[in-house]
């Protein structure tokens, strides 16, 4: 008899943001007059930069053209791309990663879901509660993990790191020993940053206790304040001690291109095997690597043009959450977050509960936010509104929101 990969089954309903999809589905058939505002997924909604588009279609000539078609890509991504990250997002900045340290790959997502695949199944995770679903459920997938406790809003065999007001959304050392931590900073969803000396402190502990620091970095490029660090590699120890994932989604606005790519320092070992080995074997083996003309537009990013312009659009959307947070705050909500993020954590009014919420927002002002419940019990009371809209639909939102 055919048998399923019984661990699928432990995951309750669907992904989130397919829940959330549905229900605005659902409302926009009831009320298809409706301007529905759309702040619930952190999709961005500007157009890739010009200079990014021109490299575009340049590349996709080259592909109508016997001497410079493309077929596969090198396994672990173009040189001239894994160079240009070196170049441009670590050595330049003081930050020691070489270009044979970074694997290119469709994004950000694949690759923190998937690299708990090198690990053995017995290790234990550590999780920040509220968190970005996907380290948990991939870790659920592959059996890492016991079954959902409904009532507790937890998977068994997971360590979960409450991250609150009271600790300011950067989670403390988790009593019992993880072998794997996630961390993500700047933080999807709460919005906040970890100073250098938080992240370092990470680091040390992981160190001092063998653990894998997975650092989730896609959110970096809305960094605004010097202090916060843009890389984990920019603290001491966590080359060996840290695996890194950075997206072209959220700089570049690559959601629907797909761009990304891992960072695996060639010294950090675990049982005394090389992670960047097993990765370099997983990443070839599954993987016939990102279009080449998508590696040439995300190059692009970096030149003088590109990084110009990807600026102004992070500007906008920085624009769009400090509109978004003054208004709340004004409506006299407590919201976190929307500094060095683009993404606004609310405390919903009365302590209503994080559906009931979402609800409200959409069935009276036809706005849509993700429930900070779906990332976890601790996001209970909690709502999150993405910066990723237009002004004029951020200024509408406030506008509906005031007036509820
Ligand atoms: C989110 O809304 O949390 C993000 O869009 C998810 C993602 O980047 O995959």
């Amino acid at each position: 008899m055919v048998t399923v990969n019984r661990n699928y089954l432990k995951l309750p309903g669907s992904y989130l943001f397919s829940d959330i999809a549905r229900k605005v589905n659902d409302f926009k058939q009831k009320n298809p007059n409706m301007n529905i505002i759309r702040l619930g997924i952190g999709d961005v909604t500007q157009p890739i930069a010009p200079a990014i588009i021109k490299t575009l279609h340049e590349s996709v000539d080259e592909m109508a053209n016997e001497s410079t078609f493309k077929g596969y890509a090198p396994d672990l991504g173009y040189e001239f791309l894994r160079k240009t990250i070196a170049d441009k997002d670590y050595l330049s900045r003081g930050t020691t990663v070489y270009a044979d340290e970074i694997f290119v790959s469709d994004g950000a997502k694949s690759d923190c879901s998937a690299i708990q695949e090198i690990f053995g199944i017995e290790n234990k995770i550590a999780v920040c509660d509220p968190v970005y679903p996907v380290y948990v459920d991939s870790n659920v997938m592959a059996g890492r993990t016991g079954d959902y406790n409904a009532e507790k809003g937890i998977y068994e065999n997971v360590i979960y790191m409450p991250c609150t007001e009271e600790n300011n959304f950067v989670p403390d050392f988790p009593k019992e020993k993880p072998d794997l931590i996630y961390l993500c900073y700047p933080n999807n969803p709460t919005g906040g940053a970890i100073t250098k000396e938080s992240l370092q402190a990470w680091v040390d502990h992981a160190v001092k206790i063998g653990a894998i620091i997975l650092f989730d970095a896609a959110y970096e490029a809305y960094i605004c304040d010097d202090e916060i660090p843009h890389s984990i590699y920019e603290c001491e120890g966590a080359r060996e001690c840290a695996i890194e994932f950075r997206s072209f989604s959220k700089n570049a606005g690559f959601t629907g291109l797909r761009l990304g790519f891992t960072v695996i320092p060639k010294e950090l070992k675990c049982d005394g095997v090389s992670l960047h080995s097993l990765w370099a074997r997983r990443h070839s083996t599954r993987y016939n690597g990102a279009p080449y003309i998508i590696q040439k537009a995300g190059e692009a990013v970096y030149s003088n043009e590109g990084q110009k312009q990807i600026k102004e659009q992070i500007s906008c959307y920085m624009k769009n959450a400090k509109y978004i947070k003054n208004g709340l705050l004004d409506a006299g909500f407590k919201v976190y977050g929307g500094e060095n993020a683009p993404y606004l954590w609310l405390k919903t009014p009365n302590n209503i509960k994080s559906w009931d919420f979402f609800d409200l927002l959409l069935n009276k002002a036809g706005v849509v936010g993700t429930p900070g419940v779906g990332f976890g019990k601790n996001g209970e009371g909690y709502f999150r509104l993405t910066a990723f809209g237009t002004l004029e639909n951020s200024i509408e939102a406030i506008k509906r929101i005031k007036e509820l």
